[in-house]
């Protein structure tokens, strides 16, 4: 059990199984787009963790960029998305793969979707996955895990801007 600010949090996802199952991921994608230059275009500031991971284990021709939306604060999705801040390269006949942190109701990825409209192809892919959250009709080609609709932190993912430097994903604890 961890203690962050008000709340107390216990470990959910140990590290070596996020680091399994990541690297899982990048070797679907490496058979995926054997022959093509996905541009990656992850999500800030929660997804930097397993951005990070992930691209250890691509082995395809790559390209990174990054972006960022300020949606939510503290344990509640306000549902309301901000600005969309970074996007610099040209998406236009490029294979998008868009990494997220986690998927909640679905509507910070529902706003990105509309950059990329010239993309070649979109595709998400995300560490985490509230399915009883969504609210949104997408479609997520690469889920790390589902997981149950509970706040979590750790791995990139914060409370109130604390927590991100945990190496294990951490639910919040309702005991
Ligand atoms: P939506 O609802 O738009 O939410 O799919 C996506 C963004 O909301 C944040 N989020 C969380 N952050 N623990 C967090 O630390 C959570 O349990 C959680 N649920 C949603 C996150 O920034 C994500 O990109
Ligand atoms: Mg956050």
């Amino acid at each position: 059990m961890i203690q962050i600010l008000d709340k107390s949090f216990d470990v959910y996802i140990p590290e070596a199984t996020l680091e399994a199952r990541i690297k899982a991921l990048a070797e679907d994608i490496n058979q995926a787009y054997a022959g093509r230059t996905p541009l990656f275009v992850s999500v800030l500031n929660g997804s930097f963790m397993f951005t990070a991971t992930l691209f250890k284990y691509l082995t395809i021709p790559c390209e990174i960029t990054f972006i960022r939306v300020a949606s939510y604060h503290g344990t509640a999705s306000t549902g309301s998305v901000k600005e969309v801040l970074g996007l610099q390269e040209n998406p236009a006949d490029r294979d998008i793969i868009l990494l997220e942190d986690i998927i909640d109701t679905g509507r910070t990825l529902e706003a990105l979707l509309p950059l990329f409209g010239t993309a070649r192809s979109v595709a998400v892919a995300t560490l985490l996955f509230k399915p009883e959250a969504l609210q949104a009709n997408l479609d997520i080609a690469y889920v790390g895990f589902e997981i149950p609709n509970r706040f979590v932190v750790g791995y990139g993912l914060d409370y109130l801007g604390q927590g991100r430097n945990l190496p294990c994903v951490y639910q919040l604890w309702e005991g």
